[in-house]
C-alpha cells in the first residue's frame, strides 16, 4: 500500500462520516454508528491503523498524523450528535427547572348528568330502577302506541326528525314506557333518562337535542293519589322540604287525566320565587297499557316526563340552555 492509497482511504471515511452520523436518530443507533466508525475492535478507523505497518518508515509519520486528525474530527462530530440526541430525549424538567407546571386537568360531571343522578337517587329509594331505550325509534313506539292520533301535529316533518328508513329520532322518552311494559310484567317502577330530538333551532330555551327523564309506575290498584304523593315527595326532596308544590291540569295523549307539577321556587334569576313547571304527568292511558299488551282492567299506573336541562337551569340559576349544550369547558369545569 502507498501513502497515497492510505490517504484516499482516510478521505473516504471522512467524506461519508457526516451523513452516517446524522442518520443516527436514537442514542442506540448512535452507539452502533460510533463502533462502526471508531470502535477499537472492528471500527473502520482501527482497520486503517492496522495498515500503517505496511507503509515505509518515512511515510508512516505523515500517515499517523493524518489518521490522528481524522480520529479527532470523527470523535468531535460523534459527540456533537450525541449531545443533540440527549437534548431531544431529555424530559422538560431537565431542560428548564423554572418552567411553570402544567395545571392538572380535573374532569367534571356535566350539570345535566348531576341532576339526572340526583333524581335517580331520590327515586331509587322508592324502589325505582333505570331502564333505557333506543334513540332511533319506530314511529309506532314514539307515537302510535302512546295513543297519538294519526294526524297529531307532533308527527309533522316540521317537528320530528325522520330517518331515511322510516324511523324517527325519538322526540321524547315516553316510548321506553311501552318497551318496558312489553318486557317486564308489573309491578313496574322505572326511570328512563336519555336524549331526545326535535326539529328546533338552538335558542335560549330550545335545543334540537336534549335530555329527558321518564318515570313509570304500573301495578294493580295504582291511583292518582299515588302519583300526587310520590311526585310531591320528589319535589320536596329535590328543591327542599318546605317547597310548595301543585298539580295543574294539562293534556297529553298518553295520560288521562294529565297534569303538570309546579314548584314555588326562586330560580335565582332575579325575578323572585314563582310557580315553575317541572314535569308533565298523569295516569297512563288505558290505550297505552293495551298497546303494550297489558290488561287495562287489571293494571293501572302513572307516568311523568321531565327535562333535566330545564331543571339544571333552575337549580344552577342559568337563563340560557345553550350553556348546557355548548360543551364550553370554561363553563363546565366550574362543576368539578
Ligand atoms: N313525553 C312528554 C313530552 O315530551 C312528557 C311527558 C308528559 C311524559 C307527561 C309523561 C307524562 O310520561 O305522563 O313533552
Amino acid at each position: 500500500m502507498t501513502l497515497h492509497e492510505f490517504q484516499q482511504a482516510c478521505d473516504a471515511l471522512r467524506a461519508d462520516a457526516p451523513a452516517r452520523i446524522a442518520a443516527a436518530l436514537s442514542l442506540e443507533a448512535w452507539h452502533d454508528v460510533r463502533s462502526a466508525m471508531v470502535g477499537r475492535k472492528s471500527g473502520r478507523l482501527t482497520e486503517l491503523m492496522a495498515l500503517l505497518p505496511q507503509l515505509d518508515r518515512e511515510e508512516r509519520r505523515d500517515a499517523g498524523a493524518a489518521i490522528n486528525t481524522l480520529k479527532l474530527a470523527l470523535e468531535a462530530a460523534l459527540e456533537a450528535r450525541k449531545a443533540e440526541l440527549e437534548a431531544s430525549a431529555a424530559p422538560a424538567l431537565q431542560r428548564d427547572l423554572t418552567m411553570p407546571a402544567r395545571a392538572l386537568w380535573r374532569g367534571a360531571v356535566h350539570p345535566v348528568s348531576l341532576v339526572i343522578d340526583e333524581i335517580c337517587d331520590i327515586f331509587r329509594e322508592l324502589g325505582f330502577t333505570v331502564a333505557l331505550g333506543p334513540e332511533a325509534e319506530s314511529p309506532w313506539y314514539n307515537f302510535t302506541a302512546l295513543n297519538f292520533p294519526d294526524d297529531h301535529p307532533a308527527m309533522d316533518m316540521h317537528d320530528t326528525l325522520y330517518l331515511q328508513d322510516g324511523g324517527v329520532l325519538r322526540t321524547h322518552t315516553s316510548p321506553v314506557q311501552v318497551r318496558t311494559l312489553q318486557s317486564y310484567a308489573p309491578p313496574v317502577r322505572i326511570l328512563a333518562p336519555g336524549n331526545v330530538y326535535r326539529r328546533d333551532f338552538f335558542d335560549a330555551t330550545h335545543a334540537p337535542a336534549f335530555a329527558q327523564l321518564e318515570g313509570l309506575a304500573i301495578d294493580e290498584g295504582i291511583t292518582f293519589a299515588d302519583l300526587k304523593a310520590t311526585l310531591a315527595h320528589f319535589a320536596r326532596a329535590f328543591y327542599g322540604e318546605r317547597t310548595p308544590t301543585r298539580l295543574v291540569p294539562s293534556y297529553f295523549p298518553f295520560t288521562e287525566p294529565s297534569g303538570q307539577m309546579e314548584v314555588f321556587f326562586d330560580v335565582g334569576d332575579g325575578r323572585g320565587a314563582r310557580w315553575i313547571e317541572i314535569m308533565g304527568c298523569g295516569l297512563v292511558h288505558p290505550a297505552v297499557l293495551e298497546a303494550a299488551g297489558l290488561d287495562s282492567e287489571k293494571y293501572s299506573g302513572w307516568a311523568f316526563g321531565m327535562g333535566p336541562a330545564r331543571i339544571a337551569m333552575s337549580r344552577f340559576g342559568l337563563t340560557d340552555i345553550r350553556l348546557l349544550y355548548d360543551s364550553d369547558v370554561r363553563f363546565l369545569e366550574q362543576f368539578a
